[in-house]
């Protein structure tokens, strides 16, 4: 398998979506949505790709000093095979370069396999939306402060 990370294309767009439907299902973005992403210029959207095409993907919005963490997925056939720790890193490098002082993200709460993924890249829960991505389902935000900030 690949470990490369290169910048998300349009013509991507079909496997990250066939990727993203099962694994967030009510919340899944579309394709038009991912095509509003990667045109605008303060995104930052990357994929991993093995034998069967692209497996992983994550996007960033950078905004210094801030930068937000916009999705982060990898198909169920590649997981715990340290590609989402591979892109985090890349998107935390990327944030790093613009000066960005803090990264901030939302999280599904029911997440915990994400949640631990960021604990351990140094995110921290700050607050808590009850049903933010719709009854029943609340978000974490989280926050990674960056040098001396
Ligand atoms: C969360 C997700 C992106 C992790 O991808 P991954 O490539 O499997 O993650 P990694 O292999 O880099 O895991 C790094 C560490 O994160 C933690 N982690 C990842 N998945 C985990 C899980 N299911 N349960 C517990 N810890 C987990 C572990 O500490 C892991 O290290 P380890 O494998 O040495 O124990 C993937 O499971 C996924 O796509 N989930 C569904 C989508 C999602 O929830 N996205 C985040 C919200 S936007």
């Amino acid at each position: 398998m690949s470990i490369n990370v290169r910048p998300m294309r349009w013509w991507d767009i079909e496997s990250v979506v066939a990727i993203e439907e099962p694994v967030f299902e009510s919340t899944a973005w579309s394709a038009g949505q991912f095509w509003g992403e990667l045109a605008r210029d303060d995104r930052a959207y990357v994929v991993m790709d093995d034998d069967e095409g692209v497996v992983a993907y994550a996007g960033l919005l950078v905004r210094p000093p801030t930068a937000d963490v916009q999705t982060i997925a990898v198909a169920p056939r590649a997981r715990r095979r340290g590609l989402a720790t591979t892109m985090l890193r890349h998107l935390l490098k990327v944030a790093d370069a613009a000066d960005c002082r803090e990264i901030m993200l939302e999280v599904r709460a029911d997440s915990a396999g994400a949640i631990a993924l960021y604990e351990r890249h140094g995110f921290e829960v700050i607050a808590r939306r009850t049903s933010y991505y719709g009854p029943g389902l609340d978000a974490l935000i989280m926050r990674h402060k960056r040098g001396n900030a």
